[in-house]
């Protein structure tokens, strides 16, 4: 796999899989909106993993070429927000569920949240694709966050980037700190879930009503 065209070749299925994930996920948040007063996603997206982040990865882990569609999960990633923690787990409920892709495997990092403060729930997918070659069994990674552990893991991250991992220490305290008043954060707005949700039923009627009469 060392030219471009046969990267190119190789990530197709990958494209594929995180539309096909963002239609489908995006589809059952519709669905809530439709026929329930909460929708558990708030929020959906993708991407296949670039090149060279993929080799960056192959080159840390000590992967081979020939390893790297088995032992690389997230090349093709979708990540799902949520309002409250309590959604993530229905989001998973739902999507061991489903029959049209396989749970490979589950990481709860919120029960047990890694050294760096992050939070997340991952399920990784084996996740069938038809190609013009056939049936392709493709790996995901479904990440689903509250939106405040998406804010922290996002600010992390590009700290991480700026600092190539080796974040100082003084702003790792500062981010476990950040990850902690996500936490509470987080509590607290559990424990107001219900009135929150039902604020915002009112206001997804009032709106509806003021579209059927022609409003905006
Ligand atoms: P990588 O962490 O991707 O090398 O793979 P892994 O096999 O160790 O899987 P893991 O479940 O640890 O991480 C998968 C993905 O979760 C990462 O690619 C990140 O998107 C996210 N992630 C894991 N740990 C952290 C973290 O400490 N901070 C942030 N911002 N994201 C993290
Ligand atoms: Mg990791």
């Amino acid at each position: 796999m060392e030219t471009q065209d046969n990267w190119t070749t190789f990530l197709v299925p990958y494209t594929q899989v995180v539309e096909e994930l963002k239609v489908k996920l995006r589809g059952m948040r519709a669905q809530y909106e439709i026929e329930a007063k909460h929708s558990p996603i708030e929020l959906v997206t993708g991407r296949v993993k670039p090149v060279s982040s993929i080799l960056d990865k192959a080159t840390r882990k000590g992967i081979s070429k020939n390893q790297i569609e088995e032992v690389i999960q997230d090349i093709a990633g979708v990540r799902v927000v949520c309002q409250f923690v309590g959604d993530i787990y229905s989001i998973v409920h739902l999507l061991r569920s489903r029959h049209d892709f396989n749970i490979f495997e589950e990481k709860d990092y919120i029960k047990n949240k890694k050294e760096s403060g992050y939070r997340s729930y991952h399920v990784i997918i084996r996740y069938p694709v038809a190609t013009i070659h056939g049936k392709k069994q493709v790996l995901a990674e479904i990440q689903i966050r509250t939106l405040a552990m998406n804010f922290w893991a996002t600010n992390e991250h590009s700290l991480n980037y700026k600092y190539s991992g080796q974040i100082p220490t003084e702003i790792k305290a500062r981010l476990k700190r950040a990850a902690e008043a996500a936490f509470q954060l987080d509590e607290e707005m559990s424990q107001i879930k219900d009135e929150v949700q039902e604020a915002q039923w009112i206001f997804h009627q009032l709106k509806s009503k003021a579209h059927k009469k022609g409003g905006s």
